[in-house]
């Protein structure tokens, strides 16, 4: 059994298990170093070779125990048939949404599109520098998606109510998300992932409607993922009820955001938790670092917990900063 599926199977306590969301990225020199040569960030995705050493890069240099393949919740939108790019110090940029052409999208035609991805999975599944280790495999929420699908960019200064007005192409989506993710989730259990990771990056920005939009698609896949006998971790970043969330939807495990104070939550929660630590202490100063890392260790000391952060590590993170955290965590008594 891997330190994380004792945690989260086992309900063990005082293991502390450790990997970061956005591992695999651009605090890193080595990542930088490839994606200088590969500015088309979709392809580098889709570049089996190159993303199986992305992948491990973070594993090879900080020994978690967790690999967290390199890959998008954009790959998803991308295998329907809605273009996707990334564009320099503005982010993702979708295509128009073409929902008669997305609408005729085979299953096998999706598998197709996404194969790299699904070999990935497969290569990295019997690799030497995973032993003992988890390999998970992720999906976006559909709320998040649907954000992106419909936005066609990061919605970074909220929603505006023009994006509820096609009720109908909001449905519409919802419902190919449900079919595609399914399908995207089923393949990454075949190809070899060992957990599931979903993210729903946007989740605070629910106002209303909160069945229809968080609760219920996110259960219907929650469910899906577990029939498949694999653990599955939700990442609601933002919303303001986690405990209600985890009662609804019982994943595996919850990971909270560092908005979330974890000692309240710690008194009604009975699920395994990763997470909280906020990002931007990687950026102060070691002590600092020491104070809230240890914070977060005490408060779940005898609860099952995997050490992540509250969202994916920053860009400008110095790679020193995360040597010193892994330290820390291991050393904890
Ligand atoms: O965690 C990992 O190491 C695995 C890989 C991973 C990436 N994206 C690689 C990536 C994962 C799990 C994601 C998830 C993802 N992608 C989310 C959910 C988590 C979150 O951060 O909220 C979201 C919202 C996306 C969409 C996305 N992809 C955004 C908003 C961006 C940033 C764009 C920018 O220019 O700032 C990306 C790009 C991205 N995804 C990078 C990486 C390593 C950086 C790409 C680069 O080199 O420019």
């Amino acid at each position: 059994m891997t330190p994380i599926e004792k945690c989260l199977i086992n309900k063990s306590t005082n293991i502390n298990p450790i990997w970061l969301m956005r591992q695999a990225g651009r605090y890193l020199p080595e990542f930088r170093e490839i994606r200088k040569s590969n500015q088309d960030f979709i392809k580098l995705c889709l570049n089996q070779t190159l993303a199986e050493e992305i992948t491990l890069q973070p594993i090879k240099r900080f020994g978690f125990d967790a690999a967290i393949i390199f890959s998008d919740i954009l790959m998803v939108p991308y295998g329907i048939g809605q273009t996707v790019q990334f564009k320099k110090n503005f982010g993702p940029s979708l295509g128009n949404l073409e929902l008669d052409k997305l609408g005729n999208i085979t299953k096998n035609d999706f598998t197709e599109n996404l194969s790299s991805i699904y070999k990935l999975l497969s290569n990295l599944k019997n690799s030497k520098d995973l032993e003992n280790k988890d390999l998970i495999g992720f999906i976006g929420a559909p709320w998040t998606l649907l954000v992106y699908m419909i936005n066609r960019v990061s919605p970074k200064n909220g929603l505006s109510q023009d994006f509820f007005k096609d009720e109908v192409l909001i449905n519409e989506i919802l419902n190919l998300l449900d079919k595609f993710l399914k399908i995207h989730i089923q393949n990454q259990i075949n190809a070899g992932a060992t957990i599931i990771q979903i993210f729903d990056s946007w989740a605070g920005l629910i106002q209303k409607d909160f069945d229809k939009f968080l609760y219920n698609p996110t259960l219907s896949l929650v469910n899906y993922v577990k029939s498949l006998g694999v653990p599955v971790i939700c990442f609601p970043r933002g919303i303001s009820d986690y405990v209600k969330f985890t009662k609804i939807v019982k994943p595996s495990m919850i990971n909270i955001d560092y908005n979330v104070d974890p000692k309240n939550l710690i008194k009604y929660l009975d699920i395994p938790v990763q997470g909280g630590l906020d990002p931007k202490i990687l950026l102060s100063n070691k002590e600092n670092l020491k104070k809230q890392i240890i914070k977060y260790l005490e408060i779940f000391k005898d609860h099952p917990y995997v050490f992540n952060l509250g969202h994916g590590i920053l860009p400008e993170t110095q790679v020193e900063m995360v040597y010193e955290l892994v330290e820390i965590v291991r050393n904890y008594k």
